[in-house]
């Protein structure tokens, strides 16, 4: 089974991914837990390049062939073994954040978008997404306490990050079957009650 979460900034993402890691092996499930972009050796080196380098002038199309790079080499290599190993593969960003950022936020030819973000999953698509919603200003709180570094995202204008939100809840109302919106505001103990509920439901 592979399970993908996406969200704003601070919408949770990495908070629920780990407690529903603890919830399925709980249940005897051998559980692999990974993120986008950054697996492996190019991952880390491409994470870097989209991320971290502040001062590059990336162009959006550049950013979209660079996750889309990053997604194919995670796939391959690190997903589809382990998901044919039998184990629930968790992904904290999948290719949803692409069509989203690029598409929504970059605001690059959605159709486009979509073609390079399909493509590079390599057919793999995820059994269920859990989106969690939660409003853009509280995301961004949660963020300012949290005391990682901001990336070259994180510091986009609130605007930006609107669009994001809303290119969210577009791709959900087309993937309903899917895609499952899940209310974040709540506290993390409730958002993972509401994701747990879903998962029973599911397996
Ligand atoms: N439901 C919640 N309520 C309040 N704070 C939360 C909640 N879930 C996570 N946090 C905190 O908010 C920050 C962002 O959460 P995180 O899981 O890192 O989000 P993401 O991975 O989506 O960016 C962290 O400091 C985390 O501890
Ligand atoms: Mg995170």
């Amino acid at each position: 089974m592979f399970i993908t979460f996406e969200g704003i900034e601070g919408s949770g993402k990495s908070t629920q991914c780990k407690l529903l890691k603890e919830y399925l092996e709980s249940r005897g499930h051998n559980v692999s837990l990974t993120r986008e972009p950054g697996w492996g050796t190019m991952g880390k080196l491409i994470r870097h390049i989209i991320l971290e380098e502040k001062e590059l002038d990336i162009h959006p199309l550049t950013e979209l062939y660079l996750f889309c790079a990053d997604r194919v080499q995670h796939v391959k290599d690190f997903i589809t073994p382990r998901l044919e190993n039998g184990e629930v593969v968790i992904c904290d960003r999948y290719f949803d954040s692409t069509i989203v950022y690029q598409g929504y936020g970059r605001q690059l030819d959605l159709y486009t978008v979509k073609k390079l973000a399909e493509a590079s999953t390599l057919d793999l698509v995820p059994d269920v997404t859990f989106l969690l919603n939660l409003p853009v200003r509280e995301g961004l709180r949660r963020l300012d306490l949290r005391d990682e570094t901001t990336n070259r995202m994180d510091e986009e204008p609130m605007e930006f990050h609107e669009l994001i939100r809303q290119g969210y809840i577009s791709e959900a109302t087309l993937n309903t079957n899917r895609i499952k919106i899940i209310n974040a505001s709540h506290e993390a103990d409730d958002v993972q009650k509401q994701i747990r509920s879903l998962m029973d439901s599911i397996l």
